[in-house]
């Protein structure tokens, strides 16, 4: 590959890992109940596709298309939503799919905004959490790694949409 100024953080390995410990966590937390995955847009939806295949129950999968209003780097907590979910959620139990739990800010819109539609339950389950940059708390319920407050690319997540591509998680780094 080349994205030699990448250094791994976690390896593909270590994430393959931890989705299969969540997807056993979720299949028999969730036994019985209707569950409905929202992969969040973009950033979400590498994650989504390992971690549904790791839960051995019947479940629906949608997506919510989501972009941050604001200058630079870090998100406002105004969301605005481009593309809504395909069916209600009326007494559904919905997973909310994260890659990574930053400000907190996106989480918490969506939280609000997905209750309205008057679910079961709605929880949180995030790749990654930052809590370093923290500026509102949210539930995670279900999280794959705690990082420090690195700018971290890979299996999803992109910097000015480059990256998403590489198969790990890892820090960009000066050439
Ligand atoms: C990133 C990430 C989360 C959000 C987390 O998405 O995928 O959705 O930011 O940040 P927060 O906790 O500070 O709100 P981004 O807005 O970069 O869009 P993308 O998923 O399309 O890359
Ligand atoms: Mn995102
Ligand atoms: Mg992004």
């Amino acid at each position: 590959m080349v994205h030699t100024n990448v250094r791994t953080l976690l390896s593909a390995e270590d994430i393959a890992a931890r989705v299969r410990e969540l997807g056993a966590e979720i299949t028999r937390e969730y036994a019985g109940r209707r569950l409905v995955l929202v992969c969040v847009l973009k950033g979400s939806f590498v994650f989504t596709a390992d971690l549904l295949r790791q839960i051995d129950l019947p479940l629906r999968v949608e997506f919510l298309g989501v972009r941050s209003y604001g200058e630079g780097t870090s998100s406002t907590g105004v969301v605005q939503i481009t593309q809504d979910l395909t069916q209600p959620i009326e007494g559904d139990d919905v997973l909310i799919v994260e890659d990574i739990v930053d400000t907190g800010l996106t989480i918490s819109h969506l939280l609000q905004l997905l209750r309205t539609r008057m679910p079961s339950s709605v929880k949180v389950c995030s790749l990654l959490h930052k809590p370093a940059r923290a500026r509102v708390e949210v539930p995670i319920h279900y999280l794959g790694f705690t990082i420090e407050d690195k700018f971290v690319v890979g299996y999803g997540l992109d910097w000015a949409e480059r990256y998403r591509n590489l198969p790990f998680i890892g820090v960009v780094e000066a050439q």
